[in-house]
């Protein structure tokens, strides 16, 4: 790889070269057992974390945690279009180019997570787009993403969250890029993505899409249809990433409703993807223990379901550690208890992925080795 070589790439050099010559000793305390990537490899899954380098950089154990359990990352954040072309023509992949590198030093594969999204637009485009050769910038974006990382990524989405219930009769979301360039910009980014990488998956990200309520139901059907399309008019389209933001305020899964919409995607000839799974608490007025029950029992619940769809094909985590997570206990959430806390403790982070705050494993991890080895 011949990236520009910054201060920061020489930091996490030295970092990829001391993990990759060190032998992985990961705290029996933390993962006593095989590591997550082995047991989903055994059943041709993958298994991965949404990453964030500057933590990798930051933390050595984390680092130690996620090369053993990961054989897949993505990127949280480092190639969204807003983090990388911050003013016209300028891009900055410094923080993608250290997590390309070390994840290829590793052997980890990369996700190129993710090209359009409404929320990740650089703000010195917002107007540019509407302009003639709006598209032009777009594509700009698109060839210095593909050029670059080309070699390194093998599964893009392509376009991130275009559904959206309630507005539309088509259910396609007033984005900004359906504003711009009409309904028929995602296709069109497909198209563009395949020119530029005829050998990549491509995929669409959604989210949403998990249980038995009405607008989840709306979002699913009018997700399927917008998939039915680009397929019926040989639109290049590989997989779907499912984003799978569980929370405990949303009811029960239900195996039928979830079962029979994977296998309508499955059934369109599209692959599979838990692409950013993670579980958002409600009772966080809980003994901790109940808490990291329910959501253990939540990702069970999900992942057994999902695991009987062969179409899947692998399962990312919304990073790896409640450290980490983009979910917060928020305002709301605090004050359905208006009672609790009051001797200044607080219900501290929500507890909702597979390691708690100083990286021991919890019963999630339990839950989703479970799952898997129970394909066997
Ligand atoms: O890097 C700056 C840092 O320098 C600064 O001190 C800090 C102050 O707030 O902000 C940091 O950047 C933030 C970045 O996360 C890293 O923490 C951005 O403001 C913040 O917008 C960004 O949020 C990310 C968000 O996507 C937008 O890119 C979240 O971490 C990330 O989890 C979230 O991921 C999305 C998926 O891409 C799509 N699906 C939903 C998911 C959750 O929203």
């Amino acid at each position: 790889m011949s990236y520009r070589t910054t201060r920061r790439q020489v930091l996490s050099s030295a970092i990829v070269a001391s993990v990759s010559s060190a032998r992985l000793t990961v705290d029996c305390a933390q993962a006593a057992e095989e590591p997550l990537s082995g047991a989903f490899s055994r059943n041709n899954l993958y298994f991965g974390s949404a990453v964030r380098i500057e933590e990798v950089v930051r933390n050595q154990d984390f680092r130690n945690l996620l090369l053993h359990e990961c054989d897949y990352f993505t990127p949280e954040v480092a190639l969204k279009w807003a983090a990388v072309e911050r003013s016209p023509g300028s891009f900055n992949f410094t923080s993608m180019d250290a997590l390309a590198n070390f994840a290829l030093a590793n052997r980890k594969r990369l996700c190129g997570h993710t090209l359009l999204w409404h929320k990740s637009v650089p703000h010195w485009a917002t107007a540019l787009l509407f302009e003639k050769d709006g598209w032009r910038i777009v594509q700009r974006y698109f060839e210095a993403a593909f050029s670059r990382y080309g070699h390194a990524i093998d599964r893009w989405d392509v376009v991130n969250e275009p559904i959206e219930t309630g507005y539309r009769m088509d259910g396609l979301r007033n984005s900004i890029f359906l504003q711009a360039f009409g309904t028929d910009y995602v296709a069109r980014a497909l198209w563009e993505a395949r020119q530029l990488a005829p050998g990549a998956k491509l995929m669409i990200n959604e989210f949403g899409l998990e249980y038995d309520l009405r607008v989840e139901h709306d979002r699913r059907y009018h997700l399927l249809k917008l998939l039915e399309r680009l397929r019926q008019a040989g639109v290049p389209l590989d997989g779907i990433g499912l984003q799978a933001h569980l929370d405990l305020s949303k009811g029960a899964l239900s195996a039928d409703v979830l079962g029979r919409f994977l296998k309508e995607i499955a059934d369109l000839g599209l692959f599979i993807v838990i692409s950013e799974l993670d579980v958002k608490e409600h009772e966080y007025i809980l003994p901790v223990e109940q808490r990291d029950n329910r959501v253990a029992d939540e990702t069970r619940r999900y992942l057994d379901i999902a695991f009987g769809q062969p179409a899947v094909r692998g399962l990312i985590t919304w990073g790896l550690s409640d450290r980490h997570s983009w979910l917060q206990v928020t305002q709301e959430d605090v004050a359905r208890y208006p009672n609790a806390w009051k001797d200044g403790s607080t219900p501290g982070v929500n507890r909702g992925l597979p390691f708690d705050y100083s990286l021991k494993p919890k019963p999630m991890y339990r839950a989703i080795a479970d799952s898997v080895r129970r394909l066997r």
